[in-house]
């Protein structure tokens, strides 16, 4: 699954911002809450008829000037306040996903969080149900495959994730997984250890957060205690030898987020960013966008601003693609026909 042995031509350095562009990819670790702009933000607050606490779009933009995950966290929550409707939630979604189209993302994996809405007493109905019909629009207009990801947020307790479960329960056939996000240090996996359990027993896909300023034991406990199958973010592997060894061996998939771990400082610099130390140790990691309205760029710019920032080469990018087909949870058929749709785009790139 990871690297591969796929020869990439040699492909001058200045031409890899167009290859990066142009080769079809999936996107496995974005929250649709974090795709919200500005500008859709007014929109929906003024079609809503909320007030916000800020004058102007350009007001609300230059707060986003974040020191680590919880003073981003703050300002996210509170965005996502404008989602009341079923129709606020398609219309999020559908702008995230025609946006997609132009990063020639051609299988997306949302994650959302219900417990930020039904808090607000906004139905799961109606949130489930605005996210999945943009979903299912997507592959018509846009020929993206999109699906839906559920996460628990980890400040909140266990026996809130088990309500949330049960309010999913009769929309199971339009989520395909469940995740766990929000304020990692001092929200273990482990805490959640028994509603994992039982959505796995349910036939959920498993992924956590873990790993992003947390320490590489939320790793183990997120793959031993929670049993999922991919880790979001997982970039503090590296303090860990045994850990990266473990990762390598099973080949469980990293979903890294360069801009957003820049903008949460994380990394000092993008130049800092050890996802080519992670590749090169022959780990499975992913290049996502994370909140791409919150920290300055949609997938493509992911890839570029990295990429320039860090040398990565062709070969890392052929990589970083079909580790993105790999690690999805489409099923194996359409898996081939994605990866036949990258090896074709790298044959024709001339
Ligand atoms: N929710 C949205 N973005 C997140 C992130 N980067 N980490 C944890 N929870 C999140
Ligand atoms: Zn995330």
């Amino acid at each position: 699954m990871s690297s591969s042995i796929f020869p990439v031509k040699n492909i001058a350095p200045d031409r890899l911002p167009d290859l990066l562009r142009r080769m079809p990819k999936a996107e496995l670790h974005m929250h649709i809450e974090g795709s919200l702009e500005p500008e859709l933000i007014f929109a929906l607050a003024q079609r809503n008829g909320l007030t916000l606490p800020y004058a102007a779009v350009e007001d609300l933009r230059r707060a986003y000037a974040f020191t680590n995950l919880q003073s981003f966290l703050d300002i996210y929550y509170a965005g996502a306040g404008v989602l009341l409707h079923e129709q606020d939630f398609y219309d999020m979604a559908h702008a995230y996903l025609a946006r997609a189209a132009i990063d020639t993302i051609a299988h997306a994996e949302l994650f959302f969080d219900p417990q930020t809405h039904t808090a607000r007493g906004v139905a799961m109905e109606t949130v489930v149900n605005g996210l999945y019909r943009a979903c299912m629009d997507a592959q018509t207009e846009f020929g993206i495959s999109a699906s839906l990801i559920m996460c628990f947020v980890r400040h909140l307790s266990e026996q809130e994730a088990f309500e949330t479960l049960e309010q999913a329960l009769p929309y199971r056939d339009k989520i395909i997984g469940v995740g766990l996000d929000s304020g990692e240090v001092g929200n273990p996996p482990e805490n959640f250890a028994r509603v994992f359990a039982r959505c796995r027993e349910l036939g959920f896909r498993l992924v956590a957060h873990a790993g992003e300023e947390g320490p590489p034991a939320y790793i183990w406990s997120a793959l031993d205690v929670l049993r999922v199958e991919r880790i979001d973010h997982g970039v503090q592997a590296f303090k860990d030898p045994a850990l990266m060894q473990r990762l390598v061996k099973d080949k469980v998939p990293l979903t890294v987020c360069p801009l957003s771990n820049l903008k949460l400082c994380v990394f000092p610099r993008l130049a800092d960013h050890n996802l080519g130390q992670l590749l090169d140790a022959g780990i499975v990691a992913t290049i996502n966008s994370d909140d791409p309205a919150y920290f300055g760029g949609y997938l493509n710019e992911n890839f570029t601003q990295t990429f320039a920032a860090t040398g990565l080469t062709a070969q890392h990018a052929y990589t970083l693609a079909r580790n993105s087909f790999e690690a999805s949870f489409i099923d194996a058929g359409a898996k081939r026909n994605y990866v036949d749709r990258l090896n074709a785009a790298f044959e024709t790139f001339v």
